[in-house]
């Protein structure tokens, strides 16, 4: 009995020796990310953060506004401490519903004014980490054999001969095709909006459950026309993909991709230390190496050179605090589901 223990004390003290040995990483804590842009970003950045600082991250990457009802699902016991990335409106309500913590980032004082309105507005709960504009890419090779017109304009996508010829996702899970909502309402009224999008609802051959898929799904020429992102297209594009992208002539909108706190989170501190971490230029430039082409929020790190040129884009004034209100973007999507979803076509 006394040897056992004896044994057992030198096992602890040659285990404490060899963690303290010079070259063996020492574990650092763990961090549960929930993250919402490319898989190919999400594990890039993995990869850095664990070289970086030893904290062995366990990542999930879902939708927008699939992972906003997951954080208030779990809400009485949260599961994940951090949630980087995905459109700002979804974060927006997380913050007004008390699902995600305040923070002040010594990093702030490098970010653009826009992250840090986003940031302000939401009672520090969330702040921006990248800014994207919206727009849609057509299938050149399609258009032509097609014999259809390039479109330039948002009405262009009405034209009956493009029945069944765009694709975007569904706003309830994708902040991506909730952007859109929001920006029709913004651009043309709310009734000229839902019409629009009940028009559009001729033209849709599938709403995909993320904001991304119709650009892939338009370079492969499975539709002519996809509605995402524009930095979505360019990710095709540059690997050569038959893909315009149209920054609408009638102006668009654009989302403040935001990063959050989750309230209660287990590893609070590591979560932090992601949270200071992403907001460094050098953190910010992974994105370009991973073919994510947003435009990042830290003053310091450049945009990609093949990133959406923004002044060459007509903006709509975006109205973040009203669109990314819990009870705008509740009558929003329900009002979608009732009157847009399900019409026949
Ligand atoms: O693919 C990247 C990206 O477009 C981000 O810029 C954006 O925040 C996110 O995806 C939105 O994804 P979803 O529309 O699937 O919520």
């Amino acid at each position: 009995m006394k040897h056992a223990t004896g044994l057992r004390l030198a096992g602890l003290a040659l285990g404490a020796a060899v963690l303290a040995a010079p070259g063996i990483a020492e574990a650092q804590g763990n961090l549960t990310l929930y993250c919402t842009v490319q898989e190919e970003w999400c594990r890039a950045m993995v990869q850095a953060f664990e070289k970086k600082t030893g904290i062995k991250v366990a990542m999930t990457r879902k939708s927008s506004g699939e992972l906003y009802a997951q954080v208030k699902a779990e809400s009485a016991n949260p599961k994940g401490d951090i949630w980087w990335g995905g459109t700002g409106d979804p974060h927006l309500q997380a913050a007004e519903e008390g699902l995600t913590e305040e923070y002040t980032s010594a990093m702030n004082k490098e970010l653009h004014p826009w992250a840090i309105k986003q940031w302000e507005q939401s009672k520090k709960r969330t702040v921006g980490v990248y800014a994207g504009a919206l727009g849609y890419g057509f299938n050149t090779k399609q258009i032509a054999e097609k014999k259809l017109a390039e479109p330039k304009c948002w009405s262009d996508l009405l034209d009956p001969k493009l029945k069944d010829e765009v694709q975007v996702a569904d706003p309830n899970s994708s902040g991506t095709s909730y952007t859109m909502l929001a920006t029709m309402v913004q651009l043309m009224g709310e009734e000229k909006g839902f019409d629009y999008l009940k028009k559009l609802h001729k033209n849709i051959n599938q709403y995909t459950k993320s904001g991304a898929a119709p650009a892939k799904a338009t370079s492969l020429g499975e539709t002519t026309i996809g509605i995402t992102f524009q930095h979505d297209l360019v990710t095709f594009v540059v690997q050569g993909a038959p893909i315009k992208v149209v920054a609408p002539c009638e102006g668009t909108g654009y989302e403040i991709g935001s990063m959050s706190l989750i309230k209660g989170a287990k590893n609070m501190k590591e979560a932090k230390t992601w949270y200071d971490w992403a907001l460094t230029a050098e953190a910010q430039t992974i994105g370009g190496q991973a073919k994510a082409y947003q435009v990042p929020s830290n003053r310091n790190a450049k945009a990609p050179p093949q990133a959406p040129d923004f002044s060459k884009i007509k903006f709509i004034e975006y109205d973040f605090a009203k669109y990314g209100s819990s009870a705008e973007r509740r009558r929003l999507l329900s009002k979608w589901d009732a009157e847009v979803k399900n019409l026949p076509k």
